[in-house]
């Protein structure tokens, strides 16, 4: 797999991800190194052969103008992963639009605690006993996409300490991450309504553009499910409710075994062994995310636990 650095400055983050696709930790090849500003991880791109393109935002007119060819610049790498290592900028939605769930971030701090700029300072300041280390997909909101992994770190006596032992996580934590996306990450599950098929109770659909670029570029096998069509509801159907951990139908109907075995006969059909990502409708009693969680993300978290991420299309 192709991946790509931003950068703006140390690039001590950089460097661990160098290291680990020269040695052989991870199997990636860095294929370049973009940065807004002249900084140091220009130099460790030097010397490790790495291309480098500087784009710097007072060149352009306009944002616009900038977007453009910083898309351009990224696409000219043709990368599957686009990962952030103390790039100061934000993404713009227009390149998010071409790379959903393919660009990472790290962030030195717990989130959602310490959002921003000077997160290890900022987590000193607060007094907390433990901070920490956040992987996580780049969305829309600043330090708010899916999180991938996270590790704690406890509060030393300096900041200066902490910023170390903060570093020495984030290049242990960063390449395992990177791993797991480019290395064990081999299904995806989609709901098929985000994907535009007619499958919704009232014969609407859900079509979601960036869930469909996810779909299309991914590498591995991929399943689309609808619970509840699956469980041999048709379209239109009545709309249906998690109440009390059970699924009710506004007819009155308890549908809760019909739809969870579904979901089980869903899940048990995909290798627990390896890792999964789940694009989900959220706010469905059968596929939802958010709590009461609906019935397939429930299933998917209880059987294949560490294994599986979720996320639904409002979060990418
Ligand atoms: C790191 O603390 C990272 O978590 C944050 O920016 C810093 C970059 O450090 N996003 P470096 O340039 O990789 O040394």
């Amino acid at each position: 797999m192709k991946v790509l650095i931003l950068a703006s400055g140390r690039g001590s983050n950089f460097e661990a991800i160098l290291k680990a696709s020269k040695n052989g930790t991870l199997s990636v090849d860095v294929v370049g190194l973009v940065c807004d500003r002249e900084c140091n991880a220009i130099n460790i791109a030097n010397s490790g052969s790495v291309p480098v393109s500087v784009l710097k935002p007072k060149d352009y007119n306009s944002k616009d103008e900038y977007t453009k060819k910083l898309i351009e610049i990224v696409g000219s790498y043709n990368p599957d992963y686009i990962i952030l290592a103390g790039y100061m900028r934000i993404v713009p939605s227009e390149l998010i639009d071409l790379y959903p769930l393919k660009i990472i971030n790290i962030h030195p701090s717990l989130l959602p605690e310490f959002k921003g700029k000077d997160a290890i300072k900022q987590a000193w300041d607060a007094g907390v006993k433990t901070t920490g280390v956040t992987v996580h997909f780049v969305n829309d909101k600043m330090d708010a996409g899916l999180i991938i992994s996270q590790e704690k770190v406890p509060v030393p006596s300096t900041l200066e300490s902490l910023e170390e032992n903060i570093h020495k996580v984030e290049h242990v934590l960063y390449i395992k991450a990177i791993k797991m996306l480019t290395q064990e990450l081999k299904c995806a599950i989609v709901s098929k309504c985000l994907m535009g098929e007619n499958v919704r109770y009232d014969g609407g659909n859900k079509y979601s553009k960036r869930v469909e670029t996810f779909i299309n570029n991914f590498k591995g096998v991929v399943l689309k499910v609808c619970p509840e069509l699956d469980a041999g509801l048709g379209v239109p159907r009545n709309p249906m409710d998690i109440i009390n951990g059970k699924v009710i139908s506004r007819t009155g109907q308890d549908l809760s075994q019909q739809i969870e075995s579904t979901c089980k006969r869903i899940v048990r059909s995909i290798d627990p062994k390896i890792k999964t990502l789940a694009v989900l409708k959220d706010r469905s009693p059968s596929c939802g995310k958010s709590l009461p969680y609906g019935m397939f993300a429930e299933t998917l978290i209880k059987e294949l636990g560490e294994n599986v991420l979720v996320v639904t299309e409002e979060e990418i």
